[in-house]
């Protein structure tokens, strides 16, 4: 239960879902396939994935740079945070600068855990990221107050026809032990 809310995942409504990054929506087709719910404010800066964005969502609020967003409006009002941040900072694809990469934005997607405060965070990357910079977010998580899991997926596992694949990392916040 939601002390804010008083909502829960799986109610009637559905959990509310904030997703960034959104690129196609892919990786919240997923989970609203596993917890239902729906979409209520997307950050996707790009204007061709912006697109295809507002074709999929066409009554959801994209607030593009997730650099500038100003997340009060949704504060408390989120249950599930989704983010498939970009790759090309650890990509074996890549140069794999990491952090020194303009494009590792780790720490803005941190900062809209910690406004938000939502019950999961669903994140979605590539393999090298294992090997380049994991270790920050799950610190980063840890010190926002999450414990989780991770693991690595083939595309083929999830049926489709190539070896693509990506670590998930689910988490959640620690329980307090002072509520029963
Ligand atoms: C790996 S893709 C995400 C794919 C997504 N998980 C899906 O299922 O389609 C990363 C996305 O992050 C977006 N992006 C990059 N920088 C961003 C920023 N500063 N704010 C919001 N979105 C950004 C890119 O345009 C791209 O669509």
């Amino acid at each position: 239960m939601d002390g804010t809310t008083g909502r829960t995942v799986g109610d009637a409504t559905g959990p509310r879902i904030a997703s960034l990054c959104t690129g196609y929506g892919g990786l919240d087709i997923a989970v609203q396939q596993i917890y239902g719910g729906e979409v209520v404010v997307c950050a996707e800066n790009d204007k061709h994935a912006a697109r295809i964005v507002a074709h999929h969502y066409p009554n959801v609020p994209n607030v593009g740079d997730i650099k500038t967003v100003d997340w009060s409006p949704w504060v408390g009002g989120i249950d599930i945070l989704t983010a498939g941040y970009p790759c090309q900072p650890f990509s074996h694809a890549g140069k794999m600068r990491g952090e020194d990469d303009p494009r590792h934005i780790w720490p803005h997607v941190a900062q809209a855990i910690r406004e938000l405060g939502p019950r999961l965070v669903v994140l979605e990357n590539v393999r090298g990221h294992l090997r380049l910079g994991f270790g920050r977010v799950i610190r980063d998580l840890a010190d926002l107050g999450y414990v989780g899991r991770w693991g690595c997926l083939r595309a083929a596992e999830a049926g489709a026809c190539h070896r693509r694949e990506r670590v998930f990392i689910v988490a959640w916040p620690v329980p307090d032990p002072h509520v029963a």
